[in-house]
């Protein structure tokens, strides 16, 4: 892996190594292998893809997104090209990327995810991320994502069909996100997302209506980074897995919030949109900067901190 230099930032997420803890999140610019390789080279330490289905699946119509105050509100209904066609950008992305290559997959059953992550870990995926938290597409994401038994056979089924390293992202729209955590990973998680985004919704005050097509969405961006850091605080104190924490991480300071709260790595998304891709290099130098002058020397010293001061 080229870019690997030992140094601070350095992360081994099960078995995945990191030049730095920052990846690109699913959902934003995941589509292409040439975007992803930009991503990379912008200085994240591993991507992940768009979520992936098992079918061609078109999405919503517009509007898919609206601003809201201090974040982004979207539904765009999962459009994805099918594990089929997707195989193709994963090879290809394989061949360019020099960081990790997390595919985010979904299914309609646990059946369905198995083989969209199998077809996805056969053509050089580093690791799956589970999808089981879009909150407004139905019979998938959220709907699996938030009972705890259903969660636990998708999972399993995934476990069973792959040999790469499963993550499962979380979705914060549930009534205890560590009871979830906690059924995750007895069914096989090796590592844990948190959070996909808040169940949301725009109004436009001219047309008395809701903005989006779909009308409920997700919101995502800093309006959401107190309840992710919650979230991985919450799921810390329950299960032994790493977690990936995900929600409005714009600033070093928000990066090293989400690894005091316990945090091994970070996921960046909303904040491409408002801040570009230069956000990772802003990001990793400045947590550099903190952990020099606070005395760590590795950046894995700083997680869960504040469970222990
Ligand atoms: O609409 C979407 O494609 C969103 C997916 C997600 O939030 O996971």
């Amino acid at each position: 892996m080229k870019h690997y230099l030992s140094g601070r930032l350095n992360v081994n997420l099960v078995g995945l190594r990191l030049a730095n803890p920052t990846m690109l999140a699913s959902g934003i610019l995941g589509y292409s292998a040439e975007t992803l390789e930009s991503i990379a080279e912008s200085g994240a330490g591993a991507v992940v893809t768009k979520s992936v289905g098992l079918k061609p699946q078109k999405g919503y119509a517009n509007p898919t997104v609206v601003q809201a105050n201090c974040g982004l509100i979207n539904a765009m209904g999962l459009p994805n090209s099918g594990i089929d066609e997707f195989v193709n950008e994963i090879r290809l992305a394989k061949t360019v990327l020099h960081a990790p290559l997390v595919v985010s997959v979904f299914g309609f059953s646990e059946e369905e995810y198995a083989t969209v992550a199998k077809k996805a870990a056969e053509v050089g995926a580093d690791a799956i991320e589970l999808n089981v938290s879009c909150p407004h597409v139905k019979e998938t994401g959220s709907e699996i994502g938030q009972n705890p038994e259903i969660l636990a056979k998708v999972v399993w089924n995934v476990k069973a069909a792959v040999d790469k390293p499963v993550f499962v992202k979380l979705s914060p729209n549930v009534t205890d996100i560590a009871d979830i955590a906690e059924s995750a990973v007895k069914a096989g998680a090796d590592a844990l997302t948190a959070i996909n985004t808040v169940k949301a919704i725009a109004i436009d005050t001219e047309t008395f209506m809701p903005i989006l097509s779909n009308k409920r969405g997700g919101l995502s961006g800093p309006a959401i980074k107190p309840i992710a850091v919650r979230c991985v605080y919450d799921i810390y104190e329950r299960v032994k897995v790493p977690i990936i924490g995900c929600g409005g991480i714009t600033n070093w300071r928000d990066a090293i919030e989400f690894l005091l709260a316990g945090a091994s790595a970070i996921q960046i998304g909303t904040a491409i949109a408002i801040k570009g891709c230069n956000v990772f290099k802003t990001i990793t130098h400045g947590m550099e900067a903190y952990l020099k002058r606070k005395g760590f020397k590795s950046v894995n010293e700083i997680v869960g901190l504040s469970h222990h001061s």
